[in-house]
């Protein structure tokens, strides 16, 4: 494929677009960035969009990256100590919105930081995420006014609004353990932390349709019980909002696994659809039994409740059979063609030696660009590829409260784990992923953990080993 002047590629591998000569004309594209602008309160959870937001954007293959306003702010106080000698004091009262010193210094944290995210965007960063309350109209203006000095950055606000006390008290503890508070007194820590969230309240202006009719913006209300989206017009916001809409916040566990060992893989042969071997039935059995057992004992710790497990499968024979010894009466089973393995083009069926030995040209290509090469033939397809058909599975995993056990192969499990542990593309698709091998993800606020369990076909067991992936 060539690339003529006017073209270039947004996401490269999934997106081409052709410009003309006036870039304002494409807006609203794929190409032209944007600024994700967080709005709201201490401990409404932003910090915690945010890094789903970062990962979900970046494993679409947008370069996206978070600058943190606190952090800046911490770094400052660092230095004018050592310059000055005198230290700075970020105790309840340099939050206050008479405060007009620190509100002034505040302010100019913030403009710094969003210089640096323009900065960064204009030297090909895609989606940067400003980290701040920015929680005053005066404040949301003057970020508008800056962007509007760029040709090509879009603005969305993302404000978090939340009024659960569940949620707002475990939102209080984690600051606690955050980098204001680690190494204080915990009750004093707690009040201080109390009276800063005051002083935020007493200056907290939501965002108004008054404000700027023009802008996007939406309200994620209790992590995402309830959205707001107004005036989203660019593809980007589209994306975001859809993907916030879809989050929640209940506990549960999505456990991956490939299949059962197939013949084709006794024959090391790529593809296909061939049926489990003796030893594959054997993984199926066990893995029925284990996480039965699994099921049993996991409860959500708030309701003590346990969730359901649902059981998804791709619709290739030894996914469908791995899953075949699971009770459709107790576990609700869905086999999706999503969850495919990814499709080897004329190379299906064959050894990676044969592919070797008759397209020597192809194998060099793959080997040279594992994530962009696109096997030939019809159907064939890239990683690249495999994670746009992937997407709509992250949205739905996302969605679903219940704890999900997906049985799939491993181009797809290297893709997932990618997004669950924010692994970078072009390193993800070399992970080994062995097969009688499982793997448990559970979301914690600071992001997700790993557990990993290899059944053993000589002890007939599953058990917990090292989580390297
Ligand atoms: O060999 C098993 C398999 O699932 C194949 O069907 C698939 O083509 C391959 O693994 C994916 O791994 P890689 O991308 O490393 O070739």
């Amino acid at each position: 494929m060539t690339f003529g002047p006017n073209s270039w590629t947004p996401v490269p591998g999934a997106f081409i677009q052709k410009v003309g000569k006036d870039v304002h004309a494409y807006k609203n594209e794929i190409g032209p960035k944007a600024v994700v602008v967080m709005v709201g309160l201490p401990a409404r959870g932003k910090s915690y969009i945010v890094k789903k937001l970062k990962r979900y954007l970046s494993w679409l293959g947008f370069k996206t990256m978070v600058f943190n306003v606190g952090n800046r702010r911490r770094t400052c106080a660092v230095e004018t100590e050592i310059k000055t000698g005198c230290k700075q004091n970020h105790t309840s009262d340099f939050f206050s919105p008479n405060n007009s010193d620190a509100k002034t210094l505040r302010d100019q944290l913030a403009m710094d930081t969003l210089n640096e995210v323009i900065a960064w965007l204009n030297d090909g960063g895609k989606v940067g995420i400003l980290d701040a309350t920015n929680s005053t109209k005066e404040r949301r203006q003057r970020i508008i006014d800056r962007c509007a000095r760029e040709s090509d950055i879009n603005i969305l606000f993302v404000e978090s609004i939340c009024t659960d006390p569940k949620v707002l008290e475990r939102n209080m503890q984690l600051k606690l353990s955050g980098p204001d508070y680690r190494d204080q007194d915990s009750e004093a820590a707690l009040a201080d932390f109390q009276a800063r969230v005051t002083n935020y309240e007493k200056a907290y202006e939501t965002i108004d349709d008054e404000e700027d009719e023009d802008i996007q913006y939406c309200k994620i209300i209790n992590v995402g019980k309830k959205v707001i989206a107004h005036n989203i017009q660019t593809f980007l916001a589209g994306q975001c909002v859809f993907y916030l809409m879809n989050m929640n916040l209940a506990e549960r566990q999505i456990w991956l696994t490939r299949h059962g060992e197939s013949l084709d893989n006794q024959g090391g042969k790529i593809g296909g659809d061939s049926p489990l071997s003796p030893e594959g039935h054997e993984y199926a059995e066990a893995l029925a039994a284990f996480m039965a057992e699994k099921q049993r004992s996991f409860r959500c710790s708030e309701s003590n409740v346990q969730p359901q497990l649902t059981i998804w499968t791709s619709m290739l024979r030894r996914a469908v059979e791995t899953a075949e010894n699971f009770d459709p009466e107790e576990f609700d089973i869905k086999h999706m063609k999503f969850l495919n393995e990814i499709y080897a083009g004329v190379c299906e069926g064959m050894t990676y030696k044969e592919i070797q030995e008759k397209f020597p040209d192809e194998f060099k290509a793959r080997s040279a660009s594992k994530f962009y090469y696109r096997y030939p033939g019809m159907g064939g397809e890239s990683y690249c590829d495999v994670i746009q058909r992937l997407s709509p599975v992250i949205v739905e995993l996302e969605r679903t409260r219940n704890s999900v056990l997906i049985i799939t192969h491993r181009a797809i499990m290297r893709s997932l784990l990618a997004y669950f542990m924010d692994i970078p593309l072009r390193q993800m698709t070399n992970l080994e992923i062995p097969l009688n091998t499982l793997y448990c993800i559970e979301a914690k606020p600071y992001g997700n953990v790993l557990c990993k369990y290899e059944y053993s076909l000589d002890a007939k067991t599953f058990l917990q080993v090292e989580n390297t992936i």
